[in-house]
């Protein structure tokens, strides 16, 4: 595909609704082929190629994903942390994109602030996958769909579908090419986002409305202003009336299906660690909280990790209304799904 743009995913605000749910059947695909059929069951769209894991801040869950999914694909991944190439103190992001870019098939890169993963698609010739920058963490929030849909769907036409380990590609491509919608079963839930407005809420806000989800988000004056590019792409998504802006917890929380939290303090800001201590007392994620602002008596809860005690209390996190565990998990697919379509799948 010489001269032409590689793809490259920096939010979910790049995605159609069908592009997300068609990356979704892909992961769906895979986990249900890896888990009845074990490796072989995989394709290998990544033989013989690199994916540069280029993060500038730590990582458990990306880098492990992309690291397993990549080889499941028949891939290498190799990983280059800060402190192990001439970037950020010898070379500039410009001349580490091109050279970088020069030797490997696909970037996941995990940076700080959004303009360096969109100076790495100006610049590189090969897709770029944004693993996390302050505005955004697209992969994420893929994981946290796969997460809802195997919460409401239960009956997953996958999960009936018969696999033959013989013939994994057919079933892939008989899957991911279905009309099969794994959202259709959460059009109509209320996720509540109790924290900080951060790069994990904003790949919600420009997603789940889009998809017929409602969010709720309470979070403490001063720590509530959603960044204007967000809000622009919310707009765009053109189902803006499905975000609901408040600083109260109680007033979030009333009919929540969902409940979601993150860190008060991201990668980062941890010189701002007691202002935001103090800020966002009172929105800790307890039963309490949940049961007197009237959630559904049902309601799950949802963290990203890595997870801090302060946002959410053991009794949740540990608890039966935890999903925290298999959503991590879904990490792995649905990064897999991503690596599959923007970087396999690209050169073919
Ligand atoms: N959720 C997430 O991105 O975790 P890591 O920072 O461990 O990759
Ligand atoms: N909001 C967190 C997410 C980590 C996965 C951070 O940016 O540090």
């Amino acid at each position: 595909r010489a001269g032409e743009k590689p793809p490259s995913l920096l939010s979910l605000a790049d995605l159609s609704v069908e592009e997300i749910s068609t990356l979704l059947r892909t992961a769906m695909t895979f986990k249900h082929l890896y888990k009845n059929a074990g490796p072989r069951g995989l394709i290998r769209t990544l033989e013989n190629q690199t994916v540069a894991l280029l993060f500038s801040k730590r990582s458990t869950r990306t880098r492990v994903a992309s690291e397993t999914s990549t080889a499941l694909l028949g891939g290498h991944a190799m990983f280059l942390g800060k402190d192990d190439i001439q970037l950020g103190v010898n070379e500039s992001l410009e001349d580490s994109a091109k050279v970088i870019g020069s030797m490997v098939d696909g970037i996941m890169a995990r940076v700080g602030a959004h303009s360096e993963v969109e100076e790495l698609v100006k610049h590189s010739p090969v897709p770029i996958i944004n693993a996390l920058s302050d505005l955004y963490h697209p992969t994420q929030i893929l994981a946290d769909l796969l997460t809802m849909h195997e919460m409401y769907d239960t009956s997953s036409a996958l999960a009936k579908t018969p696999i033959s380990a013989e013939r994994p590609q057919r079933e892939l491509s008989n899957f991911v090419n279905s009309t099969i919608d794994p959202l259709a079963a959460l059009k109509g839930k209320k996720i509540v986002w109790v924290g900080d407005t951060n790069n994990v809420l904003n790949d919600m806000l420009v997603s789940l409305p889009r998809l017929g989800m409602t969010i709720a988000v309470a979070s403490p004056k001063g720590y509530d202003k959603v960044d204007e590019r967000v809000w622009a792409a919310v707009q765009s998504g053109g189902a803006a009336e499905n975000v609901i802006l408040t600083n109260s917890p109680q007033e979030a929380l009333k009919g929540a299906d969902i409940v979601v939290t993150d860190t008060w303090i991201s990668m980062g800001q941890e010189t701002e660690k007691q202002a935001r201590l103090d800020a966002f007392e009172g929105y800790q994620v307890t039963e309490k909280l949940c049961a007197e602002a009237g959630a559904n008596p049902d309601w799950k809860f949802m963290h990203c990790l890595p997870r801090k005690p302060e946002e959410v209390d053991d009794d949740v996190f540990y608890g039966k209304r935890s999903v925290v565990f298999q959503e991590a998990e879904n990490r792995k697919w649905t990064i897999m799904a991503c690596f599959d379509h923007f970087i396999g799948r690209w050169k073919l």
